[in-house]
């Protein structure tokens, strides 16, 4: 499709996230990431699974989110060797299989097949971080989800909104998270997709707030309506999608993620997709513009506007960029030959494939990202 994500690019990118990363080297470069902020519960890690297309979230009525996860998900094709004889992916009982893997920064190499281990991975490294008594820490985990199921994105899951604190949360919790959470909305580059559920009020939405604080003309805030399905009978969301509410220039997105019954009787993502597809298609107030509702709609807005928002910030990122690589290359310099470090050796080789990259999308090379427009 004329509308994906250019691959290459994400790739560059990851790679130089982590390449910094690895050296301890910290915002350096702000690159894009879609960030997701809203009240507890209001629907967060069900729109992040159901973009994934996968269940692997640690996920309950407390705060379970009590660390950001940079969730970075890198589209992979499945060769035809990988398919069996029946042009089928063979999947054990619990729907993992070889095509898909979850890897986590801090376990470098390690490959998680099995998506139930990526989510105690998640439990254990936040336990390891924070205790297990619900204290929340701004330190992140780093997760790769290299799937054919996804489109190549860099989502950011932050803790929900709180304002009463439980068990041995400090007094402060609310203050605490808040800060967590402008830490990475206001960034500049960082797009905020806003979660409320459609059954509450949109004018008391706390994520929107927080996203009206740093994003005031909401240029880089997309709102998604969560449990629509559970709106009262007659009522529906169609002035909210058109503008008459709370007006985003980036427009809202109603979703249906499975509700906890759906969880319990172990539904899955893909037969919840199904019928969200079905539920806007056949509902009297939706099924003029179901192309414009549900989850696959999420998903694909918000590639185009990760890959408009960099197109924008090339120029930035490439001064930026360059300023490193003129500093790496005199402590190069200064060190002499003997004593480089294979880090620095890394990041190095890293800045200027991204350099090159960078060039051939400057020079309008890349025809997807100088012909788009949203
Ligand atoms: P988070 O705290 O924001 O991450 O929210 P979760 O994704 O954990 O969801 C909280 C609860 O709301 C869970 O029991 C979900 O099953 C339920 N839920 C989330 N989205 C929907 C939805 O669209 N419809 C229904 N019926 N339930 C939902
Ligand atoms: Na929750
Ligand atoms: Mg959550």
């Amino acid at each position: 499709s004329s509308r994906t994500m250019d691959p290459s690019l994400i790739k560059t990118v990851n790679k130089l996230q982590d390449a910094f990363s690895t050296v301890g080297v910290q915002n350096l470069i702000d690159l894009p990431q879609i960030t997701v902020v809203g009240s507890q519960s209001s629907g967060k890690s069900s729109v992040l699974e159901n973009i994934v297309g996968r269940d692997f979230l640690p996920r309950g009525t407390g705060i379970v989110t009590r660390r950001p996860l940079v969730l970075q998900l890198i589209n992979r094709q499945i060769t035809p060797k990988e398919k069996g004889p029946e042009n089928e992916i063979e999947e054990d009982e619990n729907g993992n299989n070889k095509e898909e893997w979850g890897e986590f920064l801090h376990l470098p190499g390690q490959k998680f097949y099995d998506f139930n281990k990526i989510r105690e991975e998640i439990v254990r490294e936040t336990e390891a971080k924070t205790g297990r008594n619900v204290g929340i820490s701004a330190a992140p985990i780093n997760l790769r989800i290299y799937s054919p199921y996804v489109l190549t994105l860099t989502l950011v899951d932050l803790p929900g909104l709180t304002k009463v604190p439980v068990g041995d949360q400090p007094r402060d919790i609310e203050k605490q998270i808040r800060e967590m959470l402008l830490k990475y909305i206001t960034k500049p580059n960082a797009i905020i997709l806003a979660v409320n559920a459609a059954n509450t009020d949109l004018a008391n939405s706390d994520g929107l707030k927080l996203a009206r604080e740093v994003d005031p003309e909401g240029l880089r805030t997309i709102g998604v309506l969560t449990k629509v399905d559970l709106m009262d009978q007659g009522t529906d969301v169609v002035d909210i999608l058109a503008g008459r509410v709370i007006p985003l220039r980036l427009g809202y997105v109603p979703v249906i993620n499975r509700g906890q019954k759906d969880i319990d009787a172990k539904k899955s993502i893909r037969n919840a997709l199904e019928a969200e597809k079905e539920f806007f298609e056949q509902h009297p107030s939706y099924s003029s513009k179901a192309q414009y509702c549900g989850t696959p709609y999420l998903a694909r807005k918000l590639n185009m506007i990760l890959m408009h928002h960099i197109r924008n910030t090339l120029p930035e990122i490439k001064v930026r960029i360059n300023a490193a690589l003129a500093k790496y290359q005199a402590e190069l310099h200064s060190l002499g030959d003997t004593v480089v470090g294979d880090n620095a050796n890394i990041v190095l080789n890293i800045i200027t494939d991204f350099c090159q990259d960078f060039r051939t999308i400057l020079d309008g090379r890349s025809e997807e990202l100088s012909t788009l427009e949203l």
